[in-house]
């Protein structure tokens, strides 16, 4: 239908007659011609016609509504000099029109403007019920190149290093990632259910087990997970595993493989290796296993020092089990109010919002005194003053926060406020002209971590990560009581604060499996019900293995300088995991209901 891209026409073309497709972008009338901006995939161009090319021609093109589909052919002509357009790549000529065909024309009142020439943001209500329109728009379209970009460097890189693309159930069983199922109901095997996969993981094992050596999928996974801008109920992960490699040896493949990336998109050379931090470090340093490493302020725990000082909150915190911890805002007495800090104050919310009672603080005046709220001061003797400047690093003018209570807590709260208060000292860079890519491996995860709801322990990946042997020992009858305190051979790649992917060795022996399994609480019936296939597997010749996945759509919103996951994927759900432009979830028939053998007991409470 076409001879070119609107886009594509340049000087070189002038005198030659084409014929292009495209949406007509906006339509001027300038005394009488007629200017039609032409665009397409490829850019837009100037058509003009007027009134001397036919009454015809001239009514349809007077006509033409924005967004209108249309089909011309024409001459390529020079601009005359003072119209000349720098701006565009073909804004030196115009396409004098011949024909113009109108292939769909616009019937409806657009929601909202696509055109180039229109940067006002739109309501994102608005843009997902209407995606169609809004992937037409340029920042939507670039962005899904992007991520097309970002999945062919993957596929082409783990092609050259010998991996396969293999792909798992959908319909599957639920596979512990630590998100609620979405349910399947199965109607042929009348009240059984299928799970969506929260991630192929036990797949990917059994892939290893059946000799495959090194497996990649660009897998669709599903959880039923609060969401937030980085989080969708469905999303993509780069999903990877491998036989017979160390952990170093995956670390250092995953690590040129994001490098291939980040060279054939951002055309920017990572250095490497990647800084390793041990996941206690990062939650003694950040208060986070996710760090944002591209600025300081990090976390200093002051027990030794402030132990003793009487002053009941810190005491009190540290004879229970728990931590003082501080960071220092430097500046921060100019700019932080004590009403900010205290109930009600912006900051103090912050720390609330992570479970913290409040934050107590000091400031540091000009002659390196230590000033404050009385039950610190008061109580500090010269010697704790000069440890606690040291430890903080604090200087004349910095404001010193303190977060008391369960070590949890206190790091949660800390990190909450390091990071809205690194906002306010523009100390993070914008994601859009960023150069500084912080990316850095979490090592040594702990396997377990204490559920005091559930008052049991819970995998802090998954329960098919290898504990360090160093941490069990080989003899397996002890292995059920060291597990509890073991690290695991877990690791997470973290990019400014994001968690962009994780993995681990997997167990391969059953043995361990089941020791790991019955430390979450779960009981030999229980463990052969639901993974007796793994464990029968693992019992047969499986392989040493390991492997990692990346959230793709994560990756996607770094590369493209996005600040939320919606705008990387094509048709997204809302934060009510709604997709608006479909409308599902749905209600549907009563007779499906019963040919599923499914009752509702929903009860709308409105
Ligand atoms: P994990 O649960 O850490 O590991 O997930 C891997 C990566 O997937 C991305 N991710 C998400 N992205 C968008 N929305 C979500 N709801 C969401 N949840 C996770 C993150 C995360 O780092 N089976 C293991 C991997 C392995 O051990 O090999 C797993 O799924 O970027």
């Amino acid at each position: 239908m076409r001879s070119n891209g609107c886009g594509e026409i340049r000087n070189k073309d002038i005198s030659s007659t084409v014929e292009l497709c495209g949406w007509v972008d906006r339509c001027r009338d300038h005394g009488g011609v007629i200017f039609i901006d032409l665009r397409d995939q490829s850019g837009t161009v100037q058509i003009t016609i007027d009134p001397e090319q036919g009454e015809e021609l001239f009514n349809k093109a007077e006509s033409l509504r924005s967004e209108t589909v249309l089909q011309i052919t024409g001459l390529v002509q020079p601009r005359p000099s003072e119209s000349i357009n720098r701006k565009i790549e073909t804004g030196e000529v115009e396409i004098f029109v011949k024909t113009l065909n109108i292939l769909n024309p616009v019937r409806k009142n657009l929601p909202f403007s696509i055109s180039i020439h229109d940067e006002e943001p739109v309501r994102e209500e608005l843009r997902l019920r209407h995606r169609y329109l809004d992937l037409r728009k340029r920042r939507m379209n670039q962005n899904l190149r992007t991520r097309h970009a970002t999945l062919r460097a993957a596929r082409e890189f783990l092609e050259k290093e010998g991996f396969i693309e293999v792909e798992t159930p959908i319909l599957t069983k639920s596979t512990p990632e630590g998100a609620r199922d979405y349910l399947v109901p199965s109607r042929v095997c009348g009240g059984e259910w299928f799970a969506l996969p929260q991630s192929p993981q036990l797949f990917k094992q059994l892939l290893m087990i059946g000799g495959l050596e090194r497996y990649y999928q660009i897998a669709r996974c599903f959880r039923d997970e609060d969401l937030r801008a980085d989080r969708q109920p469905e999303f993509t992960q780069l999903d990877i595993e491998m036989s017979f490699m160390s952990q170093e040896q995956i670390l250092e493949l995953n690590e040129k493989l994001i490098c291939t990336i980040w060279k054939e998109v951002k055309g920017c050379t990572l250095k490497q290796p990647f800084p390793r931090m041990t996941w206690h470090e990062s939650m003694e340093r950040f208060g986070t296993d996710r760090p944002d490493t591209r600025y300081g302020m990090e976390l200093k725990n002051v027990n030794d020092i402030l132990e003793n000082i009487g002053f009941k909150v810190f005491s009190g915190a540290i004879a229970n089990g728990g931590s003082v911890k501080c960071i220092t805002i430097p500046g921060g007495n100019k700019f932080i109010s004590n009403v900010r800090i205290k109930p009600g104050g912006d900051i103090f919310t912050e720390a609330q919002k992570a479970g913290a009672g409040g934050l107590a603080f000091i400031r540091v005046r000009e002659e390196n005194e230590i000033d404050t709220i009385g039950a610190i001061k008061d109580n500090l003797s010269n010697e704790q003053k000069r440890d606690l400047l040291k430890r903080s690093q604090a200087k004349p003018g910095d404001l010193i926060l303190f977060g008391a209570g369960k070590t949890s807590i206190v790091n949660k709260s800390l990190d909450r406020v390091r990071q809205f208060l690194a906002q306010e000292l523009k100390l993070v860079p914008d994601q859009n002209n960023s150069s500084s890519w912080n990316f850095l491996w979490i090592i040594d995860f702990p396997m377990f971590e204490f559920n005091p709801e559930e008052k049991r322990l819970e995998a802090l990946h998954h329960p098919f990560c290898a504990p360090k042997e160093e941490d069990i020992g080989k003899d397996p009858n002890l292995w059920i009581k060291q597990l509890p305190k073991a690290n695991a051979h877990a690791y997470d790649l973290v990019l400014n604060g994001l968690e962009l992917g994780g993995g681990s060795l997997r167990i391969h022996n059953s043995e361990l499996q089941k020791a790991v399994l019955k430390a979450i609480g779960m009981k030999a019936n229980e463990a052969e019900n639901q993974f007796g296939f793994l464990l029968d597997a693992l019992d047969m010749g499986a392989p040493p293995h390991g492997g990692l996945a990346f959230g793709i759509d994560r990756i996607v919103m770094l590369l493209t300088g996005e600040d939320s996951i919606r705008d990387t994927i094509a048709f997204p759900k809302t934060q009510n995991a709604r997709c608006l432009m479909t409308g599902a979830p749905s209600g549907v028939s009563e007779e499906q209901m019963k040919e599923l053998n499914v009752i509702s007991t929903y009860q709308d409470t409105e």
